[in-house]
Protein backbone atom coordinates (compact mmCIF):
# COMPACT_ATOMS: atom_id res chain seq x y z
CA UNK A 1 0.00 0.00 0.00
CA UNK A 2 0.94 2.83 -0.88
CA UNK A 3 1.92 5.57 2.25
CA UNK A 4 1.20 8.65 0.40
CA UNK A 5 -1.96 7.52 -0.23
CA UNK A 6 -4.59 10.25 1.04
CA UNK A 7 -8.02 9.17 -0.39
CA UNK A 8 -7.45 11.21 -3.30
CA UNK A 9 -11.42 11.22 -3.56
CA UNK A 10 -13.24 13.44 -6.73
CA UNK A 11 -15.98 15.58 -6.40
CA UNK A 12 -17.98 17.15 -8.57
CA UNK A 13 -19.45 20.75 -8.12
CA UNK A 14 -22.49 22.89 -10.50
CA UNK A 15 -23.03 26.02 -9.02
CA UNK A 16 -26.75 26.95 -9.32
CA UNK A 17 -26.08 30.37 -9.12
CA UNK A 18 -23.55 33.03 -9.62
CA UNK A 19 -20.56 33.34 -7.05
CA UNK A 20 -20.49 29.94 -5.46
CA UNK A 21 -17.71 29.60 -3.60
CA UNK A 22 -15.05 26.70 -3.13
CA UNK A 23 -12.28 27.03 -0.66
CA UNK A 24 -9.60 24.24 -0.01
CA UNK A 25 -8.23 23.86 3.34
CA UNK A 26 -4.79 22.41 3.78
CA UNK A 27 -4.22 18.53 5.06
CA UNK A 28 -2.22 18.55 8.25
CA UNK A 29 -2.53 20.06 11.99
CA UNK A 30 -3.47 23.30 10.83
CA UNK A 31 -6.74 23.78 8.68
CA UNK A 32 -6.19 26.63 6.90
CA UNK A 33 -7.66 28.36 3.48
CA UNK A 34 -4.97 28.03 0.74
CA UNK A 35 -7.27 27.98 -2.19
CA UNK A 36 -10.62 29.68 -3.12
CA UNK A 37 -12.17 29.41 -6.41
CA UNK A 38 -15.75 31.09 -7.66
CA UNK A 39 -18.23 29.62 -9.77
CA UNK A 40 -20.65 30.77 -11.63
CA UNK A 41 -24.31 29.75 -12.52
CA UNK A 42 -23.70 26.60 -14.71
CA UNK A 43 -20.15 26.31 -14.09
CA UNK A 44 -18.88 22.93 -13.19
CA UNK A 45 -15.97 22.22 -11.17
CA UNK A 46 -13.94 18.57 -10.72
CA UNK A 47 -11.80 18.65 -7.54
CA UNK A 48 -9.69 16.16 -5.67
CA UNK A 49 -8.73 15.54 -2.52
CA UNK A 50 -4.60 15.75 -2.07
CA UNK A 51 -1.80 15.50 0.12
CA UNK A 52 -2.79 19.14 0.39
CA UNK A 53 -6.15 19.25 0.61
CA UNK A 54 -8.22 17.01 3.01
CA UNK A 55 -11.28 19.38 3.60
CA UNK A 56 -13.42 21.30 1.14
CA UNK A 57 -16.11 24.34 2.01
CA UNK A 58 -18.42 25.00 -0.73
CA UNK A 59 -20.69 28.03 0.09
CA UNK A 60 -23.87 29.04 -2.31
CA UNK A 61 -26.41 26.73 -3.71
CA UNK A 62 -24.76 24.28 -5.70
CA UNK A 63 -25.21 20.41 -6.87
CA UNK A 64 -21.88 18.41 -5.06
CA UNK A 65 -21.57 15.09 -6.34
CA UNK A 66 -19.23 12.86 -4.34
CA UNK A 67 -18.93 8.87 -3.72
CA UNK A 68 -21.89 9.17 -0.65
CA UNK A 69 -24.09 10.63 -3.19
CA UNK A 70 -25.53 14.04 -3.97
CA UNK A 71 -25.22 16.96 -1.63
CA UNK A 72 -27.39 20.21 -2.79
CA UNK A 73 -26.04 23.28 -1.05
CA UNK A 74 -28.40 26.15 0.02
CA UNK A 75 -28.29 29.76 -1.29
CA UNK A 76 -28.03 32.84 0.95
CA UNK A 77 -29.24 34.84 -1.56
CA UNK A 78 -32.60 35.68 -2.12
CA UNK A 79 -33.14 34.22 -5.64
N1 LIG B 1 -6.15 19.94 8.54
C1 LIG B 1 -7.19 18.99 8.88
C2 LIG B 1 -6.68 17.58 8.60
O1 LIG B 1 -5.88 17.36 7.67
C3 LIG B 1 -8.40 19.29 8.03
C4 LIG B 1 -9.55 18.43 8.35
C5 LIG B 1 -9.86 17.28 7.73
C6 LIG B 1 -10.52 18.66 9.37
N2 LIG B 1 -10.99 16.77 8.29
C7 LIG B 1 -11.41 17.57 9.30
C8 LIG B 1 -10.74 19.66 10.32
C9 LIG B 1 -12.48 17.45 10.17
C10 LIG B 1 -11.80 19.54 11.17
C11 LIG B 1 -12.67 18.44 11.11
O2 LIG B 1 -7.12 16.66 9.28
Amino acid sequence: MNQDYVGEDYIVIKALENGVTIIGLTRGQDTKFHHTEKLDKGEVMIVQFTAHTSAVKIRGSAEIMHRFGTTMGEGTKKQ
